[in-house]
């Protein structure tokens, strides 16, 4: 199976006020041709910051992308292309979706000419052809009279409809990876899983491969394949969605399945969270940023930042100790 994107030791800092913001420290990993690849992790975990960086979106100054190489489609490196190449790629090749519809729409051009805008930039169409191609695409995201909704603005559409729009807006032009930053946080919880349907829905339609971000690893299973664990900007844990609910091998991942409402427990209603808080950010660390935060930390988690090691067949972690045996991992 091919490859859509290969992303490898991806660095991003933001050179603030305060000091350097060490966001992504070293972010590896891929996304196969049609496969949903969910990103999870808390607050800060640098989630949106590696997203940024791959789309060219990362403010700079501030920001900086330092290393790393991010591979499209087995051919083009985004992080090597000039920001006219990168704008042609977005939108175009690359679709995104982000928590705020607002931010993503114009307010003063209408849903149809918002639409339509896009398939004239990437596709060359003409305006006519254009709007045949808004109608169909309204109709595939669920939205009805698209012919009278064409005329409407953003203002005039309730959030679970705007994000909609916004969908429409990234599959027009066939995209081969659709980016999804936390698409349904903003929306009501009915609402919420309405998203999630269409985009599985449509993702199975079209066969494109997603990124799907979020703190929440109660959606995950519904929609992805596979699961990438991030911690302080790291990856702590990568693996298909089976093994990581079945054996989960980070202690980070462990916590956060231990979060989950347990669907056959009484506590059904009580959600656990994590002791302690996240890494700060701004100090460079030398040895596992989730160690002060670990029941399992020894001499070497203090002493080493632990590498992304395969520890079985696609299961990938960042942790030198060994639940299973219930000591220090080998090697
Ligand atoms: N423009 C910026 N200037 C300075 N620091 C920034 C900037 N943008 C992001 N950061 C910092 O980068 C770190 C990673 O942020 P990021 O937005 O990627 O987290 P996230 O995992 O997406 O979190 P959330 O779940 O809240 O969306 C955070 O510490 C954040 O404060
Ligand atoms: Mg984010």
């Amino acid at each position: 199976m091919s490859k859509v994107l290969e992303v490898n030791d991806l660095v991003t800092k933001f050179y603030t006020l305060d000091g350097v913001v060490n966001a992504v420290n070293g972010v590896s990993f891929d996304v196969e041709d049609g496969e949903t690849l969910a990103i999870v992790g808390e607050s800060g975990s640098g989630k949106s910051v590696t997203m940024m960086s791959l789309l060219g979106l990362i403010p700079m100054p501030p920001g900086k992308v330092e290393n790393g190489e991010a591979i499209f489609m087995e051919r083009q490196d985004l992080l090597q292309m000039t920001p006219a190449e990168l704008r042609d790629v977005r939108g175009g090749q690359i679709g995104f979706v982000f928590q705020d519809p607002i931010s993503t729409l114009n307010p003063i051009l209408t849903i149809g000419e918002q639409i339509s805008e896009t398939l004239v930039k990437h596709k060359g169409m003409s305006k006519n052809e254009a709007r045949d191609r808004v109608i169909e695409l309204l109709t595939q995201v669920g939205i009805p009279d698209p012919d009278l909704r064409y005329k409407a603005y953003p203002f005039q559409f309730s959030g679970g409809m705007r994000q909609r729009v916004v969908i429409a807006i990234a599959i027009a032009c066939t995209p081969k990876l659709i980016i999804a930053d936390e698409p349904t946080t903003a929306l009501d919880v009915t609402v919420q899983a309405q998203i999630v349907d269409l985009f599985k829905r449509l993702r199975d339609a079209l066969g494109v491969a997603v990124i799907w971000i979020t703190h929440d690893l109660g959606v995950v299973a519904g929609i992805a394949e596979r699961v990438l664990v991030m911690y302080g900007g790291r990856p702590a844990e990568i693996a298909s969605v089976k093994d990581l609910y079945e054996s989960p091998k980070h202690p980070y991942t462990v916590g956060l399945l231990g979060a989950l409402p347990r669907l056959d427990s009484r506590e059904s209603k009580r959600l656990v969270s994590i002791k302690g808080a996240p890494p700060d950010l701004l100090i460079p660390l030398a040895h596992c940023p989730f160690a002060w935060r670990c029941d399992y930390a020894f001499d070497r988690c203090w002493e080493e930042i632990p590498p992304l090691i395969e520890v079985g067949v696609g299961h990938h972690v960042a942790c030198f100790y060994d639940m299973e045996k219930g000591g220090p991992r080998n090697g």
